[in-house]
């Protein structure tokens, strides 16, 4: 116990004379709200529309001003957390934020540019620290992006060394992939360590608000879906988004689980291909293109699910199968398993459908996952039409959370997912406006 605390005590007085204590606002002050002037963020864009969504901010005019964009982006100084599982395309997101941000100063401007000040303003640079990969592994990736473009790479993983380049070169932006390669000779444990990553992470913090240089760090997820260690980390960083997918498939979500300057479970749609993420601007009719629902297949269903401020229509399917187990399978994809138990005993004793000898197999199509209990009837319905082999005609859509009664509940913002769901051509939307329970829902739709 002695040993640690003197340990603690150490380190906090390397810190205090390392280059941290003199960027750390060092007096300290009481100060009345009103003396604090509100700044709007100058957010910076990525120049990924799906990107800024998920960042937050107001929304813009399109550049003809025809239509609102999502708006949004980057806000100055703050520490985002980009985590997901390994190979699902972090890095690659990240390459091309690098390209997008990363603009060298025009001939021209820089004719015109005699102040240093102008020039700054003109040009904006990134920093790119590797320390997973080599700067060649780097230089092959950005050259299947955009073999045109380019930024700097920092090839260290000492976090002191990495902040001391960071103060000399003043980036617009930096990323860090990964915060699980960093260390400092400060602590004696290794890299990825979760004393290490929170230390590392905090003098990162440090840096970016006092320099006002946003930073993102790419953190690995372990198998159990937690960040490698620390889960903690989640509360040292201002936004925590999240790159989800299903390695199988082409489709990647990137969903902000904590923002501190905007709204969480807002998601942005990405599709993997040969030249990197490509932004996909409806996905709710892609999501929809299955061959599934052109034949209305038994088992097939639509949601309408609201992730953030965006309706997102998905395609639920199920399969009811005889079973050969002593405790049958329940098994959901893309939703929580806990949720499909309770949904299937709802339909067994309120419904009485016989599902106690069934295997039952549940799969939100294109690799998303739903959290929200508003797809719970659709979820229902998918069982309910697999095990009566009664397709659901493809102009229904189906939103409402199902209670242990088999009563059907409100949801919110019931008119933007009907107006999404109208706007893709669906004719029916079966909700507790028009269906007070389960079972009438299920007569109303199958017929039964
Ligand atoms: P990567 O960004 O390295 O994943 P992460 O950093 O999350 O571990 O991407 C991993 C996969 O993406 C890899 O198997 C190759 C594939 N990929 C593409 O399909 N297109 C591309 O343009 C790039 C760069 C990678
Ligand atoms: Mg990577």
């Amino acid at each position: 116990m002695e040993q640690i605390e003197s340990r603690v005590k150490n380190l906090e007085s390397r810190r205090k004379q390392s280059r941290l204590s003199t960027l750390a606002t060092s007096d300290s002050q009481i100060v009345n709200l009103s003396k604090i002037q509100k700044t709007d963020y100058k957010r910076i864009s990525t120049s990924m529309e799906e990107f800024d969504r998920v960042l937050g901010g107001p929304a813009r005019q399109s550049p003809d001003g025809s239509s609102r964009m999502a708006g949004g982006g980057i806000v100055p100084g703050s520490l985002i957390l980009v985590s997901g599982d390994p190979g699902i395309g972090k890095s690659t997101l990240l390459t091309q934020l690098a390209l997008n941000i990363n603009k060298p100063l025009a001939v021209s401007d820089s004719l015109l540019a005699a102040k240093s000040e102008q020039r700054k303003a003109n040009s904006s640079s990134v920093l790119y620290v590797a320390g997973e990969e080599s700067a060649q592994q780097i230089k092959i990736r950005v050259d299947r992006i955009n073999p045109k473009a380019s930024f700097s790479i920092l090839s260290d993983t000492d976090v002191d060394n990495i902040i001391e380049a960071i103060g000399a070169a003043k980036p617009t932006l930096v990323i860090v992939d990964s915060i699980q390669t960093l260390q400092t000779q400060d602590l004696e444990s290794i890299a990825g360590s979760v004393g290490q990553v929170r230390e590392c992470a905090h003098r990162l913090q440090l840096i970016a608000k006092s320099l006002q240089i946003p930073i993102f760090l790419v953190g690995h997820v372990t198998k159990e879906g937690n960040l490698a260690g620390p889960k903690t980390l989640e509360h040292v960083v201002d936004v925590v988004l999240s790159l989800e997918g299903d390695p199988q498939n082409q489709f990647r979500i990137l969903r902000s689980t904590k923002n501190r300057f905007g709204p969480t479970d807002e998601v942005g749609v990405f599709e993997m291909e040969e030249g990197g993420m490509i932004e996909v601007k409806n996905p709710s009719k892609l999501f929809l293109e299955s061959a599934s629902r052109r034949m209305e297949a038994p088992g097939s269903a639509v949601a309408a699910t609201m992730n953030g401020t965006r309706p997102l229509l998905v395609e639920i399917q199920a399969l009811v199968t005889k079973s050969f187990l002593p405790m049958p399978r329940r098994t959901g994809s893309g939703i929580d398993n806990n949720r499909l138990q309770l949904l299937v005993a709802v339909l067994q004793s309120r419904m009485k459908l016989p599902l106690f000898d069934k295997d039952i197999f549940v799969n939100v199509t294109g690799g998303l996952r739903v959290i929200e209990p508003a797809a719970d009837l659709a979820i229902c319905l998918a069982i309910a039409s697999s095990l009566n082999d009664a397709p659901i005609s493809s102009k229904t859509v189906l939103i409402g959370e199902v209670g242990l009664l088999g009563e059907l509940r409100p949801v919110r913002f019931l008119d933007k997912r009907t107006s999404e769901a109208k706007k893709l051509g669906f004719t029916k939307v079966i909700s507790s406006e028009n269906a007070k329970s389960l079972s009438e829902a299920v007569k109303l739709v199958l017929g039964k």
